[in-house]
């Protein structure tokens, strides 16, 4: 083989990795869900956390809830199987809609971070974000949406 197709093949074979592996790992690290509202509740099921591996250790970290009747998502962070918190994906500074990355929430408006407790990490916002309180009942998360 040529050098020079042996180096252009090489190449491609390396960006396709690269792109591939990057599509899958967010595939991996996210879902959104719609969850179940009744009443001042949305309840989603503790297996909304679960990955195909079977490890409890391998849990997803977080999930979004997305629902037609909620003016914005809310991000459920698990800590543990007893421990999670809801945040209100609605910046403190001018009200755009967050983006989860990793264990903090962007704001894509002018950038502030906020951690996975919903606390600033990063302004110009200088309020924390909204946090709903979570209850763990018969296998189901529920999130309160009273104001
Ligand atoms: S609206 Fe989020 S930082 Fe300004």
């Amino acid at each position: 083989m040529e050098r020079k197709k042996f180096i252009k093949q090489c190449g491609f074979a390396c960006i396709s990795g690269t792109v591939m592996a990057s599509l899958l790992e967010s595939c991996a690290a996210s879902k959104t869900i719609p969850g179940n509202i009744v009443q001042d509740y949305i309840t989603i099921p503790f297996t909304a956390f679960d990955t195909k591996n079977t490890q409890k250790s391998a849990a997803k970290k977080y999930v979004v809830i997305q629902n037609d009747a909620l003016q914005y998502p809310i991000c459920v962070f698990r800590f543990s199987e007893n421990d999670y918190s809801a945040l209100w994906m609605q910046c403190t500074h001018q009200g755009t809609e967050l983006q989860v990355f990793g264990d903090k929430l962007q704001c894509p408006a002018h950038g502030s971070e906020f951690d996975n407790r919903g606390n600033v990490s990063n302004g110009p916002a200088a309020k924390h974000l909204r946090t709903l309180p979570v209850t763990i009942d018969n296998n189901q998360i529920k999130i309160s949406l009273a104001k």
